[in-house]
């Protein structure tokens, strides 16, 4: 029997990121994926994939509305469907013939097949069981199911079936406005689809700062998307042609139906923990069935560990990878942490939405005064240039002591114009700090300085 001072199981950014890191810190490490290739849904079916297409769909948009006000003229793009899936799919391939690469080069073992856990210290792959003296589960999540719709992966699709549609459907229904249902929501958007989403609360995005929340309704509305909000889906029914969904508001309870080609649903997702034989183990389960763990990531059976979206916490790659490399670390008997007040969330829209730590809400809420900065992208020259002077920089401080507590970015790039901030506040800056280091001109970060200048004596330019 092959015996291990690690198994991780799965191999998405959680897993394999801790399974270099296990063997980075000298530990012999193995990895269980039962997928043909490695990388978990983000990079088979989630965000490689995603943003493989939200970029050609974009670079689409600028030919079509901004490449003649730039002088560049001649015909529209068209469309090569296939072609654009076939771009994607390349991109997948790359991604994940790299992660191989990096398990060859560390030495890690990948063990084909789909894992239990017979018992603490042991996981079984097919017939085969290897000895580990540690296991960290990094499982992932599934899409969630809502009663009443099913999904076929045809025509009522998940994240999964709308990244390889067999045509661009004429007519799409969203349910959901959260992060998934817009992202792909934008991307048959600008390949010519009607978009309806069909959202259960009053805003977009629930969780985010609620200024953004409706800017960013505005702008995608302006693009051409129909939102129908405070709306719960009910049923879908798979006709010949389409889809009928049957929803209710719930101002008045008032039943409607919506036809569409393609129904994408977009509701969340859950922990998937399917196989692994937790419940014989014994390990604890919080109440929305994710593993409990302690500060240490490990659960309540010894040298049995859990990271990623198969445990609390935002559904993040980064928030996952982040964990693989502390748990690894604790596993090593180092010190690993993760600061869970410093995560950013990106939304890959056009413009992208960036966020990191506290709300206004969420201030409000704690009783905390605060302070707010903010910057419109019209102010900024470099904005200007990309005909993309669309969204602000907002960043929220401490009344008294000027030190930030989260910010928020709609704009040109703004999941990465966010990292600066996110920088700063691991290092408890004040928004002075950022205001007085240098930005070089011109560049999109100069609108970040700004709104760091708005929280003292002022921006320049506005
Ligand atoms: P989500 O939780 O972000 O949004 C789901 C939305 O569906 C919510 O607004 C909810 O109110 C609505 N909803 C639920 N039931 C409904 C019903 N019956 N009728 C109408 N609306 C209903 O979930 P989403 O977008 O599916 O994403 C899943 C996870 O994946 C999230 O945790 C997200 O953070 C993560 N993700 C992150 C990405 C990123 O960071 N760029 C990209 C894609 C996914």
């Amino acid at each position: 029997m092959s015996s291990y001072d690690v198994i991780v199981i799965g191999s998405g950014p959680g897993g394999y990121v801790c399974a270099i890191r296990c063997a980075q810190l000298g530990l012999k490490t193995a990895c269980v994926e039962g997928r043909e290739t490695l990388g978990g849904t983000c990079l088979n079916i989630g965000c490689i994939p995603s943003k493989a297409l939200l970029h050609s769909t974009h670079m689409l948009h600028e030919a079509e509305a901004n490449f003649e006000t730039m002088g560049l003229m001649g015909g529209k793009p068209k469309v090569d469907w296939a072609k654009m899936l076939g771009f994607k799919d390349d991109v997948v391939e790359q991604n994940t013939k790299g992660i191989e690469f990096l398990f060859k080069k560390n030495k890690i073992d990948w063990l084909k097949g789909w894992a239990t856990i017979p018992e603490a210290g042991k996981v079984k792959v097919g017939d085969d069981v290897y000895e580990a003296k540690n296991i960290i589960i990094a499982s992932g999540s599934e899409p969630a199911s809502l009663p009443g719709v099913e999904v076929d992966e045809k025509k009522v699709v998940t994240s999964t079936g709308a990244l390889e549609l067999g045509k661009v459907p004429g007519k799409l229904v969203v349910i959901g406005a959260g992060v998934i249902g817009l992202e792909l929501g934008s991307v048959y958007k600008r390949l010519g689809s009607e978009v309806t989403v069909i959202e259960y609360l009053d805003v977009v995005t629930p969780g985010m700062d609620g200024e953004i929340q409706r800017t960013f309704q505005r702008t995608l509305k302006k693009q051409g998307m129909d939102f129908i909000m405070g709306a719960a889906v009910q049923k879908t029914e798979v006709g010949k042609k389409g889809v009928t969904v049957s929803y209710k508001l719930k101002k008045d309870d008032s039943e409607h139906t919506l036809e569409a080609d393609t129904v994408l649903v977009a509701t969340g997702r859950k922990p998937y923990t399917d196989g692994l034989g937790l419940d014989a183990l014994g390990v604890e389960m919080t109440k929305r069935g994710q593993i409990a763990v302690g500060k240490d990531w490990q659960t309540n059976v010894k040298g049995i560990y859990a990271i990623g979206d198969c445990i609390e916490g935002p559904m993040l790659a980064h928030k996952a990878e982040d964990e693989g490399m502390a748990a690894a670390e604790q596993v090593a008997g180092k010190h690993g942490h993760v600061n869970y007040g410093v995560i950013p969330g990106v939304i890959y829209t056009s413009p992208e939405v960036a966020n990191v730590g506290e709300t206004e809400e969420s201030l409000k809420e704690a009783g905390k005064e605060y302070k707010v900065g903010k910057f419109n992208f019209m102010g900024n020259g470099r904005a200007k240039a990309m005909l993309a002077a669309e969204g602000f920089v907002k960043i929220l401080v401490d009344k008294e002591t000027d030190r930030i507590l989260g910010a928020h970015i709609l704009g040109p790039n703004a999941g990465e114009l966010i990292h600066e901030i996110c920088v700063a506040m691991e290092f408890g800056a004040a928004a002075e700090d950022l205001a007085l280091t240098c930005h070089a001109h011109p560049t999109l970060s100069e609108a970040v300085r700004e709104a760091a200048l708005a929280c003292g004596d002022g921006p320049i330019h506005s």
